[in-house]
Parts: C-alpha cells; structure tokens; sequence
C-alpha cells in the first residue's frame, strides 16, 4: 500500500493567520494611540503596525505548535519579542546608529516623530514587552521567572545589545570571521532563538524538545543575518522597503564584504542545513519550523 501522501505546508496561508493573530493581540496589549501621552502611542503603533514580517512571531507560535501546544498560550510571547523587536529596529535607525530614512516602505519613526519621541518609544516598548510576558500562563515546567530570564538575556547586554555594540565599533574595520560571527549571533540570531524557546516553553517543552530547538533557532537566526546582509547588496530600496547598500555606505561588517556573496549564499544554505537537522527530533512535527526556515533562505526582503 503507498503511503498516504502528506500535502505540503501551506506556509503562505499559515502567516497570515500569524499575522491576523498578532496583529489583534498587540492591538489589546498596546495602549490605543488617543491614550495620553497620544503622540508616544502613536508613535509606539506607528513602528508595531508598520507591516513588518512578523517572523519572530512566527516562530513562537511554530514552535509552540512543533510542542503540541495551542496558539492562545503562545500569543503573549509572540507579542513581547515584536515589541522588543520593533524597538531595537526603532533605536537601529537612529542618526546615532545606522542613520536610515525608511523602513517597511515608510519613513522612520524619528523621521515622523523626531528624534526624542523615537527614543521614548523604543523604550516603551522595551518596557511593554516584559510587562506583556507577566500576563502569560506559566506551564507546569516553565514559570515567570523562566521567561523573563530568557527575554532578559537574549535582548540584554550579553546578547542583541552586545551585538548592537559590535556593530556600531566593527564600522570601517576589516573584521574576522569570528568576530563577524559575534555581531550576528548576538545581534539578531539571540532574539530568534528566544523566539523558538520562549513558544517552545509556553507548550511546556521538555528539556530535549528546548535544546533541539535552541539549536535550530541559533542557526535560523544566524542565516537570517548572513541573508539580511545579502539583500543589502543585491535588492533594491523598493524591494526592501529599507534603504539599499546602506552597509556598503556605511563599511558595515558583513558577510558580503568578508568573503562575497557567493560565499554568503553557501554559509547561508550551510546554517539552514543545520537548522532543519535539529528538527529531527520532531519527526515532522514541525512543519511550520521547517518552511520558515526554508522561507527565510529564499526570502527577497
Ligand atoms: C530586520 O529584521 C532586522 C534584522 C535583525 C536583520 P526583519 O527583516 O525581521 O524586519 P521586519 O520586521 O520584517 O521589517
Ligand atoms: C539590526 O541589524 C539588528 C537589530 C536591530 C538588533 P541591521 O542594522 O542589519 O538591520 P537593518 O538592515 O537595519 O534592518
Ligand atoms: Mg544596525
Ligand atoms: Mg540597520
Ligand atoms: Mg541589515
């Protein structure tokens, strides 16, 4: 007898149901934009409505999915590393940072709201991200304190900030790989990868089922930059949504300038083999993990 054959994964379909999900329940969690003071949340919505891809969300509720847990239960994650996502980008565009004018296809928050209120909402949102956690349901292994240590530490100055830093002061060096490898191992890949924890801890994931999936979330999180900096160089402003060759402007350390973009693309593909090995575990239970992590190696923004 063949076996019944499994349809593929509609992954399309699958994000927007993402996306309508988070969308509503960040729309609960934040403050209505009238609420005083009105111009921090508007400001605040401007940049968490902005029509980003929402993948850090997504990968909460896959991996929450990959556990056998329910989508209800894994929505305050998702909603608290959106915010924290929203406000590290918000503080990236920062004269004093990266200096861009446009991102998702729209000008940046200090472009619209100057530079002080840019600011103050990164840092609200900060805030709002752990005072969103606090209203999650802990699981029978997994509690409060768990998950705030995990966002603490994945956004902190170990991790996305160290890496921020890194960045900022690789400017105009020729770096290492290792070192290149730290920038993108704090800076983005440590968010993802609490992304994948936190939806894995929120379905009450046992240990085994956290270490595979720490493991695919830091490769997915490491292509994720290798591609981000590929795009830079070979997408346009419109495609983006975001300023192209700003890298190149700016000498960013990157994967393109280290080793070219032929040799980016293999290290991409490269880490997205080890991510799906990770999921072995899973036994194809975790379609949606696999397709993001297919989607993300192929996306062109
Ligand atoms: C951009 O992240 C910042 C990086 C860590 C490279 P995304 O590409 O996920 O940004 P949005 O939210 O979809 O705009
Ligand atoms: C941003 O990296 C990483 C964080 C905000 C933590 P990039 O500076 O490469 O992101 P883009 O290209 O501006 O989106
Ligand atoms: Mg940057
Ligand atoms: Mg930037
Ligand atoms: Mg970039």
């Amino acid at each position: 007898m063949p076996r019944a054959s499994v349809p593929p994964f509609e992954l399309e379909a699958w994000l927007k149901t993402v996306a309508r999900d988070v969308d509503s329940a960040l729309g609960r969690f934040v403050p209505k934009a009238t609420t005083r003071p009105a111009t921090l949340h508007r400001a605040m919505r401007y940049s968490l409505f902005a029509g980003g891809k929402r993948m850090r969300p997504a990968m909460v509720l896959a991996a929450a999915e990959a556990c056998g847990g329910g989508r209800a239960a894994a929505l305050p994650f998702a909603c608290a590393v959106e915010c924290i996502h929203a406000y590290s980008l918000i503080h990236d565009d920062l004269p004093a940072m990266d200096d861009d004018d446009f991102r998702r296809g729209k000008p940046t928050n200090h472009k619209v709201f100057g530079e002080g209120v840019a600011i103050l909402a990164g840092d609200a949102l900060l805030t709002q991200a752990f005072e969103i956690l606090a209203q999650a349901q802990p699981t029978r292994r997994h509690g409060h304190a768990a998950f705030v240590l995990e966002l603490a530490r994945a956004s902190g100055s170990l991790r996305l900030i160290a890496g921020q830093v890194a960045d900022l002061e690789g400017e105009g060096k020729d770096l290492s790989i290792p070192e290149l490898r730290y920038i993108h191992e704090n800076k983005t890949s440590a968010l993802l990868c609490a992304s994948v924890r936190l939806g894995a801890m929120s379905a009450d994931a046992s240990p085994a089922q956290l270490k595979a999936l720490t493991d695919f979330g830091r490769n997915v999180g490491l292509a994720f930059q290798v591609i981000d900096d590929i795009l830079d160089v070979t997408q346009t402003t419109e495609q983006l949504g975001k300023t192209a060759g700003k890298d190149v402007a700016a000498q960013k350390a990157t994967y393109p300038r280290l080793v070219g973009l032929d040799e980016s693309r293999r290290i991409a593909a490269r880490l997205t083999a080890r991510a799906y090995a990770a999921l072995r575990p899973f036994g194809g239970r975790a379609p949606a993990l696999a397709a993001l992590a297919r989607y993300l190696l192929e996306r062109q923004h």
